[in-house]
């Protein structure tokens, strides 16, 4: 089996090469796929992409001209890719479906820490020999209520974190999931949270579910946290709402426009995204770029998954991570 692997980073070549199964031949581009890079796909039976390649019917008919046969996501979500024009296509896609739940859960604690305690603050002053502790003040997270839209399995490992902070849990998710938390409905949990965490996935039904409405029924002061996917909240509504004070701290790990910025380094270049720029200018903004995931138990998870899709695509088995 040939395999080209596209975004291909430094990270994972090494974890890719070092595990690849017998018989498979893995390439790895650095370049993301789409249309204009599809041509990269050709004489490949299989190519790996993760969360920013753009799989859209286009791409897709190119790749599939190229003779690709299989789409293997070294992610979860699977939002990038056109699965209608795939089945036409008879490419067959497969995904991680769970890499580390917990990973993307500690980050977002991790998120909300930072926010609530601004120790992305005290790390700058204390290296500047500055121990004043005006501009600090934090909040417990023990008592306060924090509210998950979508609780699968990244929300489910969240909730046993928040549940050992001592925090309230709401949920709300049209699967009613049951667990040591409340659940409720949309416009109670906005009513009702300190804290607003994301983790439902993006699709037509979510698309910016954060917007000038939602923000505008969530208490002032609220913590956001979106560690999902950027187009599950509206950026310039979150700025507004910043500058009003509506929204009192926000925790990005993901951007709508992120495939134009994240996972490379771009430190020589000027900033062409204004919203993005806008953003980075609140102190009570917090931004990291889609490293929810990024474990040394995660990445050993999307590695050995992706061989084990690929491998039972080779022997014509079912395909048990198969996205349809
Ligand atoms: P999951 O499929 O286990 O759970 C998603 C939950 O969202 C389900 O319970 C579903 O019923 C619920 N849901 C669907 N529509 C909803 C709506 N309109 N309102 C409320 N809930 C809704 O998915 P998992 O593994 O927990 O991941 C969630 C999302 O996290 C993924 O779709 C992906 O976008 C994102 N993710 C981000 C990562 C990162 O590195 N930042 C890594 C992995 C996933």
């Amino acid at each position: 089996m040939k395999l080209a692997l596209f975004s291909s980073q430094r990270y994972e070549q090494h974890a890719f090469e070092q595990h690849c199964p017998a018989g498979t031949d893995v390439r790895f581009f650095e370049v993301s796929l789409n249309a204009q890079t599809a041509s990269l796909s050709d004489g490949f039976d299989a190519v790996c992409v993760f969360v920013n390649d753009d799989l859209n019917a286009q791409t897709i008919a190119l790749i599939a001209r190229h003779g690709v046969k299989l789409i293997l996501l070294r992610c979860a979500g699977f939002n990038n890719v056109d699965l209608n024009a795939a089945k036409t296509h008879g490419i067959r896609v497969a995904r991680v479906p769970a890499y580390s739940p917990e990973a993307v859960a500690e980050h977002c604690v991790a998120l909300m820490l930072t926010l609530s305690r601004k120790t992305h603050k005290a790390y700058n002053r204390v290296r500047e020999d500055n121990f004043d502790l005006n501009g600090l003040l934090g909040f417990n997270l023990h008592g306060k209520t924090v509210g998950l839209i979508g609780c699968g399995k990244i929300g489910l490992a969240l909730v046993s974190i928040l549940n050992g902070f001592g925090a309230r849990v709401l949920v709300s998710d049209p699967a009613s999931p049951s667990g040591n938390f409340e659940l409720v409905s949309q416009p109670e949990l906005l009513q009702r949270a300190d804290i607003i965490s994301l983790h439902c996935p993006l699709n037509e039904q979510t698309y910016h579910i954060i917007d000038e409405t939602t923000l505008a029924a969530m208490k002032p002061g609220v913590m956001l946290i979106n560690t999902g996917r950027g187009a599950l909240l509206d950026s310039k509504a979150c700025i507004n709402a910043l500058k009003t004070g509506q929204l009192g701290y926000l925790g990005l790990d993901v951007y709508e426009q992120e495939s134009e910025l994240f996972f490379k380094d771009r430190s020589e270049e000027i900033l062409q995204d204004d919203v993005f720029a806008r953003l980075l200018t609140f102190k009570n903004v917090l931004i990291t770029g889609h490293q929810g995931f990024f474990t040394q138990e995660a990445l050993a998870e999307i590695v050995q998954t992706t061989y084990f899709n690929l491998e039972q695509f080779g022997k014509c088995e079912p395909l048990e991570n198969e996205v349809k």
